[in-house]
């Protein structure tokens, strides 16, 4: 028996970056996948095709997840590709990098409905559906380091992933008594096209992985395979807490 037998999961953002590898690790682990993204496009096609040939089923549901009501109403739509939900990935998430004087009101919207707000009516829609059909579900939040620690000039995206924190330990107390699992995951810096801008200055990446004790940026792979972890049984006993993916960089200290 495959560790997601009969499970569907729902991956938010999933076109591309962390998303895209949670979908096919938790498929690659015997779990339908239903995929999300602004737009259906030709990454969506070809990872439907990637996960049809693993044997498992694949659909899409486009929303704008800045929007709650695009959230309540992916998830339904969601429920009913396969007839049934058990796992719920928020990963999609947008940042800007300005000075804090600078940041407009459109820019901290757009960050904070989209990490946050939308984050927040999801996981509501869900919750309704699990206590209405009796489903324990499981729900991985995918938070940063920066829930923790700062980020000059992200000030809008650290204050929405302190969010997430608070978000998730809270549902994870008010959750229990449904079994239902609400974790977060925190990667450090990954390679992928939030960080373009940073993997195109040599200097500074270089700047970057002198910081992580680990010596590299961390690879979607990485992060996706604490994703599947969470989201089985074998983490029956974890709700509320933050697993770190970071080469060690959240706790790093050292005596120059
Ligand atoms: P990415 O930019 O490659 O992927 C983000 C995905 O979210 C994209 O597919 C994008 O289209 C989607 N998305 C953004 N806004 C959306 C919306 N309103 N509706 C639907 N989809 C939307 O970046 P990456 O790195 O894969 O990021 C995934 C998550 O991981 C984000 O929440 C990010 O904050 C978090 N993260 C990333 C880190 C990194 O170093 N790459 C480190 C820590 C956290
Ligand atoms: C950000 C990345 C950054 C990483 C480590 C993530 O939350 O999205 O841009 O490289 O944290 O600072």
């Amino acid at each position: 028996m495959s560790r997601f037998e009969n499970k569907v999961a729902l991956i938010t953002g999933s076109s591309q970056g962390i998303g895209a590898a949670c979908a096919l690790r938790l498929a690659k682990d015997g779990c339908d996948i239903v995929l999300n993204g602004h737009k259906f496009d030709e990454r969506g096609e070809k990872l439907i095709a990637e996960i049809n040939e693993m044997g498992r089923k694949a659909a899409f549901v486009v929303a704008d997840l800045s929007q709650a009501n695009d959230a309540i109403r992916m998830v339904e739509e969601a429920v009913n590709q396969f007839g049934r939900l058990d796992i719920l990935v928020n990963n999609a998430g947008v940042e800007k990098n300005a000075d804090f004087w600078e940041v407009t009101e459109e820019d901290y919207d757009l960050v904070m409905n989209t990490n946050l707000k939308g984050v927040f009516f999801g996981i509501q829609s869900f919750v309704k559906y699990c206590r209405k059909n009796s489903v324990e579900g499981v729900v991985i939040n995918m938070s940063s380091v920066h829930e923790e620690i700062v980020f000059p000039h992200f000030a809008a995206y650290c204050a929405s992933k302190g969010g997430l924190k608070m978000l998730t330990r809270n549902l994870a107390t008010e959750l229990a008594p449904f079994n239902i699992r609400v974790n977060n995951v925190a990667p450090g810096a990954v390679s992928t096209p939030i960080n373009q801008d940073l993997l195109n200055n040599k200097e500074e990446l270089e700047r970057v992985i002198s910081n992580i004790p680990l010596r590299r940026m961390g690879r979607v792979e990485d992060v996706a395979g604490v994703v599947a972890f969470l989201a089985s049984d074998d983490a029956a006993y974890v709700t509320g807490s933050t697993y770190f993916v970071d080469g060690g960089l959240t706790y790093h200290y050292e005596e120059q």
